[in-house]
């Protein structure tokens, strides 16, 4: 979609606007060094850890992992489209974008009709609610459930009356193709169309903005399936969105309690706990968490106290390691047998929620988890408690808690924290004094990813990668860097925020968006001297592992005794 921008246009905007003025414009920065500071406006903070590199054109969070470009910047600031925010760029700059054919067709304008028809079905359900001669059934299970009529106006609670084409009679403005990729119709194999929401309660899903997104939609009383969701759709993505992201509001520097179900938002609200967000039928992402840590800095996570809710737990808590920045807590709240946030706060009231002898800390779930068949009396099984817990303790980025956790780790190994400490490390102490490289599965981060990394600082190191060499590797990530380098050859002037703006439309610019924003962006003095040696020593792995493939291979080709010849040559 950003194609049809084009590229050479994104890199020539991206030179004449200058990444400071822009973010200034919005939110006051003031000089520390060599880069800008500010407190973070993505996630709520007393001391800044925002901070805005000209150089490098690009801006990150330490507190709350947010970064990128000055077209990032506005998108994520101003919750502009792609090319609405190159298009605010450009005129800022004077300069035009130029229309390529099927320009009209931007991403945005073209979602445009689908937040319309969503907005006008949400409005339409919740009339149903009141004025649907059927409702009495939807509104009578509602009450059943304990639900105030304000609690069901807050939520906009809605009724999809029985039917099959009810929605397109009642939205006549909008087309049939509209209201489908909008979810709310399915396609019927011999033609037409009829309404994917009938003779439910609707719970109408918003994003952080707001906007409508989706629904959800409850059989009233028992039925199969219980729960029927709007599908993926291009503004709605399950992996993403919350319920109940958008009632926070600024309220939410306070925590934020993450529960499974539409019914467990909607009923701790009647109770008074109006913090609580709902994953949509999806394990805990990711994607969830950032977003989660961006309007609040303690999350307590709701799960059933049974074993699928513990492994829905441990999956949450998984995702959240490397996003445990300083200052960010995560607690879980396990619900007694049998029963769900929304009937324990009906039988013991929002108390139950509020009271944090309940909870149990998240190093205190990762120990007990980890413990669970492990023999700490004996050697060994406290040898592989250190094993288990180290991969983990990797992700925890430094600071207070990941040092609280190799404490505890320490009591129960009896090994000193020195010694855990150095195996936690290895030797990426070593490898880069101030760019960490990316914490890895593997023990030892990745020699690709540290290069990576090094080319996003500076493009123009590109020039000293032969591309040809890398070609025959196959390491993961080795082509990606292949590419950088090129990108970086053709644009020894590149910052890192054009790179960024390059890789965006693919799944690689996420990574390394990911990658930055987890370093710090300080780059050492000798950066350059670093590259070159890391260059050389994965030459020199991939030029090894090509000669023991050469080695093995029977009947090797012309071309390939030559090349066997020349790496013989060159190790001995
Ligand atoms: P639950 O069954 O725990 O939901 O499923 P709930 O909110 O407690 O339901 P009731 O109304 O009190 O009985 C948790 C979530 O999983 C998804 C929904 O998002 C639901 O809120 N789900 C569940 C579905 O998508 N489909 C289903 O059939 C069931
Ligand atoms: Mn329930």
């Amino acid at each position: 979609m950003a194609g049809r921008i084009p590229r050479e246009f994104i890199d020539e905007l991206l030179t004449r606007v200058d990444i400071v003025d822009v973010i200034d414009a919005h939110v006051p920065l003031r000089k520390a060094g060599k880069d800008f500071v500010a407190c973070c406006p993505f996630h709520t903070e007393k001391t800044p850890s925002f901070s805005v590199s000209r150089n490098k054109q690009f801006y990150y969070c330490f507190g709350c992992g947010a970064s990128g470009s000055a077209i990032g910047f506005l998108m994520d600031y101003l919750h502009l489209g792609f090319v609405e925010a190159v298009r605010d760029l450009a005129a800022r700059v004077g300069l035009e974008v130029p229309e390529e054919a099927g320009m009209d067709a931007t991403p945005r304008r073209d979602l445009e009709p689908i937040y319309e028809a969503l907005e006008q079905a949400c409005g339409w359900y919740r009339r149903q609610l009141r004025e649907h001669p059927s409702a009495g059934r939807a509104i009578d299970y509602l009450k059943g459930r304990g639900l105030s009529g304000e609690v069901a106006a807050r939520f906009e609670l809605g009724y999809a009356p029985p039917g099959w084409d009810n929605l397109s009679r009642a939205l006549p403005g909008i087309g049939a193709a509209v209201l489908e990729r909008a979810g709310l119709l399915i396609r019927r194999e011999e033609g037409g169309h009829y309404d994917r929401f009938r003779d439910r309660v609707i719970f109408p899903i918003r994003d952080r903005r707001g906007r409508c997104i989706g629904f959800g939609g409850r059989v009233i009383g028992t039925g199969e399936p219980k729960y029927l969701n709007s599908p993926e759709t291009p503004v709605f993505h399950k992996g993403r969105e919350l319920y109940g992201m958008h009632l926070l509001g600024r309220a939410a520097g306070n925590e934020v309690l993450v529960v499974e179900g539409y019914m467990d938002v909607v009923a701790l609200a009647q109770f008074g706990v109006d913090h609580a967000v709902a994953t949509l039928g999806t394990a805990t992402t990711r994607e969830h968490l950032e977003r989660l840590f961006r309007v609040t800095h303690h999350l307590v996570f709701c799960f059933d106290g049974d074993q699928a809710g513990r492994r829905a737990a441990w999956r949450a808590l998984e995702q959240a390691l490397e996003l445990l920045h300083e200052g960010r807590t995560v607690d879980f709240l396990f619900m007694p047998e049998g029963e769900d946030p929304d009937s324990l706060v009906r039988r013991e009231g929002a108390e139950a929620f509020a009271d944090h002898a309940r909870r149990v800390p998240l190093s205190g779930f990762l120990f007990d988890h980890l413990q669970q068949g492990v023999d700490l009396g004996a050697l060994d099984g406290r040898a592989r408690l250190v094993d288990l817990a180290m991969p983990l303790l990797r992700k925890v980025p430094e600071g207070a808690f990941r040092r609280l956790l190799l404490q505890r780790l320490s009591e129960l190994s009896r090994l000193q924290p020195d010694e855990l400490r150095v195996l936690l490390d290895g030797d990426s102490k070593r490898s880069h004094p101030s760019v960490r490289p990316a914490r890895m599965e593997r023990h030892r981060p990745s020699l690709v990813r540290e290069l990576i990394l090094a080319l996003l600082h500076r493009p123009e190191l590109g020039k000293l990668v032969d591309g040809d060499a890398l070609g025959k590797g196959d390491l993961p990530g080795l082509a990606l860097l292949a590419e950088i380098a090129a990108y970086g050859r053709e644009h020894p002037q590149a910052t890192t925020g054009q790179v960024l703006e390059h890789w965006r439309d693919r799944p690689e610019g996420e990574h390394l968006r990911r990658l930055l924003a987890r370093e710090q962006l300080v780059e050492p003095d000798d950066l350059e001297r670093h590259f070159r040696d890391g260059l050389q020593r994965l030459e020199a792995r991939l030029r090894s592992s090509r000669l023991q493939a050469l080695l093995h291979k029977r009947d090797l080709d012309a071309a390939e005794q030559e090349e066997l010849r020349g790496l013989l040559g060159h190790s001995g």
